[in-house]
């Protein structure tokens, strides 16, 4: 894939992620494990293979763990990094990279995995936003649409007109009346549901006349809470898992276990990612994440997030049943 010189993708990781707490305690959420890596692995590959080099990741909670995996990992992109330092929002969050960006940019939400390809957006002779179809737009920046380009934006309307959801990738042609708009926004003092929005300062370049297409996406994977975590797990895994082979152990496929990893006496899979040095026995488990170095031991999973280095042990009875006799542990 050629470079792809031009754009330069914002990628905002400074949240909390408290939709993903008791993990995001410790771990930024983009540093979750989905498949065979951290979220934020998933992103930058995509953007590699788009051929984007430039990238600006905005970061604040626990951004240390971030800057570590990116730069032992990704040292091949020209990643920088602006800080922010309070969470006041998307739209604060990008206004904050206003000196780092000049030119076309891409924007990709941290909780964003996409199966989609980028040059549909880079490729597109009009600036984009990608949408999807959901079923409950609420929880969404919400589009309305006239003519093939969006006419109005809102963010989580109470009653929203359509059902298409703002789904975390933009792309401009020109980056400068994106940070206008958001200067305004900032500058006003305006905030809705408490926070500065990106999506205000989009509503705001369409009153001004701005041209903006929706670009409809199937491929979105959330990563935003531990079911749809579990899903894009799930997902990732049937594109790329594997079919791994343990002495002793039924491997219903597709998984990934890392090559550190003690899996013994065991049916592990189908939908499971067991991270580097974690050591699991006499378990049964599927559709589940088990993090670096956690140990998990005569337990039955399933749908089950485990963090890294978490001890989870369950037992093993001894019993005498006699006829008829009906137990339930
Ligand atoms: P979310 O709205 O999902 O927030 O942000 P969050 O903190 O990650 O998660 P919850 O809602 O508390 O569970 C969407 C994206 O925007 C970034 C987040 O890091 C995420 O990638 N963001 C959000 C910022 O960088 N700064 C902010 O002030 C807000």
């Amino acid at each position: 894939m050629s470079e792809n010189i031009s754009y330069t993708a914002v990628v905002p990781v400074a949240g909390t992620g408290t939709r993903l707490r008791p993990h995001t305690y410790t771990y930024p959420k983009v540093m979750l494990t989905v498949g065979d890596k951290p979220i934020i692995g998933h992103i930058l590959d995509k953007l590699s293979s788009a051929g984007i080099r430039k990238i600006v990741l905005v970061t604040g909670y626990l951004g240390n763990k971030i800057r570590d995996y990116v730069d032992s990992c990704y040292s091949e992109l020209r990643v920088s990094y602006v800080e922010q330092t309070e969470q006041k929002g998307l739209g604060h969050a990008i206004w904050l990279t206003r000196t780092n960006v000049s030119g076309p940019m891409l924007i990709m939400l941290g909780d964003t995995i996409i199966d989609a390809d980028l040059s549909k957006f880079t490729g597109s002779p009009d600036d984009c936003i990608a949408v999807k179809e959901v079923s409950d737009p609420r929880r969404f920046g919400v589009v309305e649409t006239k003519d093939g380009y969006i006419s109005a934006m809102v963010e989580k309307p109470e009653n929203p007109k359509t059902n298409l959801a703002i789904v975390g990738i933009y792309s401009f042609h020109k980056s400068e009346p994106v940070y206008a708009a958001l200067q305004s926004i900032v500058d006003s003092g305006a905030k809705t549901k408490g926070e500065i929005q990106f999506t205000d300062a989009m509503a705001l370049m369409l009153k001004n006349g701005h041209k903006i297409k929706p670009l409809q996406i199937d491929g979105w994977y959330d990563c935003g809470k531990a079911e749809t975590l579990l899903m894009t797990n799930r997902f990732i895994l049937g594109r790329k898992g594997t079919a791994a082979e343990r002495k002793g152990c039924l491997i219903v496929p597709p998984v990934y276990i890392d090559d550190s990893a003690e899996v013994g006496n065991s049916i592990i899979g189908p939908n499971v990612s067991v991270g580097a040095g974690a050591k699991i026995s006499g378990s049964i488990i599927s559709d589940s994440i088990i993090n670096e170095h956690a140990t998990i031991r005569d337990m039955n999973l399933e749908n089950t997030l485990i963090g890294p280095g978490a001890v989870v042990r369950g037992f093993r009875n001894k019993l005498n049943v006699g006829e008829n006799s009906e137990i339930s542990l």
